[in-house]
């Protein structure tokens, strides 16, 4: 049996489901805070103590101004309504990538961040505004005073830092690649690309990875 602590998700394919179910990539969005939900309540009850979302991407501010704010109205809303209740859960929230939303989100962002710091039950890294290259960056300009930079101290400039490797990583919506997210820490990390968008997710999606995570021979290079 491997052991699983931290899972990563790149939630993708809410926009082609809202737009398959009533025309508004939008609906597709606010759908897929229902995965959401599931998979927390998954993680906590497989004992599950990180979980990674890739919510928005540095390369997301690409996309029209209305769907932007869409995202940032329903990450708003949802966390107003919710974060006493996640709170209560012993749920932790942290946010990776740099906060530089409209300044009402950013504190609000600090607020969940400093109410859940002490909780234990899981911790949720919410990836927002989030880019591997950004973090690596951010990283190496904080190092490069430093003279024999060993592999502890990159781990330890990340955005990531304390957070241990995911050993799973999801991505739904029927697309093989890793769109600039944790390219340093998933070096040994199982990746699971999923057919199905991130809305018709399933527990026992959930359930089938983990049975074909168990199996897995992770060698780390040895025989
Ligand atoms: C992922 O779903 C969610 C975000 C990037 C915020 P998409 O919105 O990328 O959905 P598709 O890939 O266009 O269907
Ligand atoms: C990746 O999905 C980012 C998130 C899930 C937040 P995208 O839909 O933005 O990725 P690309 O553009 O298809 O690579
Ligand atoms: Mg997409």
């Amino acid at each position: 049996m491997n052991p699983v602590n931290h899972m990563a998700i790149i939630m993708d394919g809410n926009g082609r489901w809202g737009l398959k179910h009533r025309n508004s990539r939008n609906l597709g969005h606010k759908e897929g805070l229902k995965s959401v939900e599931m998979v927390m309540r998954y993680c906590i009850k497989k004992r599950i103590k990180f979980l990674t979302l890739y919510a928005f991407s540095t390369e997301n501010w690409k996309r029209p101004l209305k769907e932007r704010n869409y995202l940032f109205n329903l990450l708003e809303i949802y966390l107003k309504e919710k974060l006493e209740k996640i709170n209560n859960e012993k749920i932790r929230i942290k946010i990776i990538g740099e906060k530089n939303f409209s300044k009402g989100l950013n504190k609000l962002l600090d607020f969940a961040e400093k109410k859940t710091i002490k909780n234990t039950k899981l911790q949720i890294n919410l990836a927002l505004n989030y880019g591997s290259k950004k973090e690596l960056i951010y990283a190496f300009n904080k190092l490069k005073k430093r003279k024999g930079v060993t592999e502890n101290d990159v781990n330890k400039s990340l955005y990531t830092k304390n957070i241990p490797d995911p050993e799973i990583l999801v991505r739904t919506g029927n697309t093989q690649r890793l769109s600039n997210f944790l390219l340093w820490q998933i070096a040994y990390t199982e990746i699971f690309f999923e057919k199905k968008l991130w809305p018709d997710f399933k527990r026992e999606d959930l359930n089938k990875i983990m049975k074909k995570f168990s199996k897995v021979k992770r060698n780390f290079g040895k025989i």
